[in-house]
């Protein structure tokens, strides 16, 4: 199996490429920002918390590449609405929309299914399951204008092979791989669209933290060693590649 961990981007790959991250204050999303960014593209910074999210705008703007935009927008909440809002700023701002990273998550920490409650359940399904799928329906028209556009999912362990404890979490996650296998099926005669989703593994970030407070932090790998398949699969060289469920470190 490719992890595609050894891709080796050029400098200039997503030059000219307008990206929107979600989830990009922390962990994974912040590390893709700033590797998009170092790697040419424009970068729509979307999260929850506009503290978070002035921090990676600062930390871009001093690479001197490109200049970001922070689009807060809290997605448990999000209407219809609020995402074609967001699609019209791009439309306004930049006219262009090259590739979605769906990075955003929300848990609670892990808890027996019979203490999961109905509202819990309708939070984690909103926001990593039906947030990307709103949002990239919302930004379609922008995609399929693209020359050649790509959208990350971010899927987990927990959606592929569900165990106790990971409820609604794993759930939505596994839905997660059924929207991208569908949703590249439907796209597999357009040659500018494309849809994947990686599998990070264990990996030192803030929520991983909080889900795995044992674990020694400093033995697992970090945000920007992954970064080479979030690369890969947002440049042109995957444009062939699509419905992939692409895991990020070798399983043992
Ligand atoms: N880290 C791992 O070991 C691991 C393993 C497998 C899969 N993953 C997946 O990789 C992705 C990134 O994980 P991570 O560990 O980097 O996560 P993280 O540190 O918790 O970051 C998640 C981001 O999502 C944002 N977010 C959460 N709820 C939101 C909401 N309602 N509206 C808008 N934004 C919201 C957070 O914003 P705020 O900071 O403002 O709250 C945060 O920036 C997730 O999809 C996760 O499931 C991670």
């Amino acid at each position: 199996m490719n992890h595609y961990s050894d891709y080796s981007p050029p400098d200039n790959l997503l030059q000219n490429r307008v990206i929107l991250v979600t989830g990009a204050g922390q962990g994974l999303g912040r590390a893709a920002a700033i590797a998009f960014a170092k790697h040419g593209a424009v970068i729509i910074l979307h999260g929850r918390t506009t503290k978070k999210l002035e921090r990676v705008y600062d930390e871009i703007e001093t690479l001197g590449i490109t200049q970001p935009v922070i689009y807060p927008l809290n997605l448990e909440k999000a209407s219809e609405n609020d995402y074609n809002l967001l699609v019209q700023a791009i439309a306004e701002q930049f006219g262009r929309l090259d590739g979605i990273l769906h990075n955003a998550a929300f848990l609670h920490g892990p808890s027996p299914m019979e203490s999961q409650t109905l509202e819990q359940w309708q939070t984690l399904l909103q926001v990593n399951l039906i947030a990307p799928f709103a949002l990239t329906k919302a930004c379609l028209p922008l995609l399929k204008a693209a020359p050649d556009a790509s959208i990350i999912m971010t899927a987990s362990s927990h959606g592929q092979r569900p165990t106790a404890y990971w409820g609604g979490f794993s759930v939505a996650k596994a839905g997660v791989e059924a929207l991208v296998k569908i949703q590249a099926d439907e796209w597999s005669m357009l040659p500018n669209l494309r849809i994947n989703a990686l599998i990070p593994g264990a990996v030192n970030t803030p929520q991983r933290a909080k889900t795995h407070p044992g674990e020694i932090k400093k033995i697992l790998p970090q945000p920007d060693d992954l970064m080479p398949a979030y690369l890969f699969l947002m440049g042109p060289d995957s444009n062939t590649v699509n419905g992939e469920i692409i895991q990020c470190q070798v399983q043992h």
